[in-house]
């Protein structure tokens, strides 16, 4: 990590599960670390505890879909700490609102569009401003996507979260050619998990959910890891596309 320390991460829905896992490895790492959410004080309290850390763990409050919030974090992120050098798009959500059921909600539909694609589309293009005004050439972009961003699984309730993931596949790879063709040494990483015990599955389905009981799942620590891994690798070397299910996830 010693090439990034002192340089600033921004980390979306840094409240709970993987975000609060990656913002906590990278201010271990030394990384002065913008964690937005709409629960502030989640961050604000994790941020108390990790005082004396190596780096430090600043809580902004923001909701994704309200572009003009994203704006308001990237301003203040300029005026007080420089710019981004780090994005870690993590904020995401699934509503069980399947394509053809009458009683499916388009406010979900659009929700999901929001948080898991537009959310992504106006953090990353700040962030490459951001980076691209201070002449920053070895930032770093994740975008965590997710398996139902590589197959469409039998289960109607999560079909259109499945389209807002194929559509963080072809952002991802939008965005490296885009670097490319602005011949940038900034990287991007898309990074896809399995079943990964969080708020995630009650958020989605309810408190009842039995989808951390039926296998030995993933924990936000198993991700927040392959992202230090990417993170750290040479520079000359961009860490495309992660994979990473429990072992004993079949699909
Ligand atoms: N858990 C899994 O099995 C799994 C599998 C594959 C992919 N993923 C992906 O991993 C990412 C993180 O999910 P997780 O498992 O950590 O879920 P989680 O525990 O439910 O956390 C979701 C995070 O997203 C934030 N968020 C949701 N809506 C937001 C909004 N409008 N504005 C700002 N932040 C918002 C939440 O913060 P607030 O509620 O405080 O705003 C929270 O910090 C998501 O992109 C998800 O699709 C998860």
């Amino acid at each position: 990590m010693d090439r990034w320390t002192g340089r600033v991460a921004l980390v979306t829905g840094a409240s709970v599960g993987i975000g609060a896992s990656i913002a906590q490895k990278l201010v271990e790492g030394g990384m002065k670390v913008i964690g937005v959410a709409r629960n502030f004080q989640a961050i604000a309290d994790a941020a108390k505890k990790l005082e004396g850390a190596k780096g430090q763990l600043i809580p902004m409050k923001c909701d994704v879909t309200k572009e003009e919030d994203i704006l308001k974090v990237f301003a203040n992120i300029r005026k007080n700490y420089g710019g981004v050098d780090v994005l870690i798009n993590n904020a995401g959500l699934a509503h069980d609102a399947p394509l053809l059921d009458p009683s499916s909600k388009t406010s979900d539909w659009k929700n999901m569009l929001d948080v898991n694609v537009l959310g992504i589309a106006i953090c990353s293009r700040e962030a490459y401003k951001s980076m691209k005004e201070r002449g920053i050439d070895d930032g770093h972009i994740f975008n965590i996507g997710s398996m139902s961003g590589h197959r469409v699984i039998p289960s109607s309730k999560g079909h259109f979260y499945s389209a807002t993931k194929f559509a963080v596949k072809a952002m991802t790879e939008g965005t490296r050619q885009e670097l490319r063709e602005a011949k940038s040494h900034i990287r991007v990483t898309h990074v896809s998990p399995g079943v990964v015990e969080t708020e995630f599955a009650y958020r989605f389905t309810g408190p009842d959910s039995q989808t951390y009981k039926n296998l030995m799942a993933l924990q936000a620590e198993d991700i927040s890891s392959s992202v230090i891994h990417a993170l750290t690798a040479p520079a000359h070397v961009e860490i495309n596309d992660i994979l990473i299910r429990p072992t004993e996830q079949s699909s």
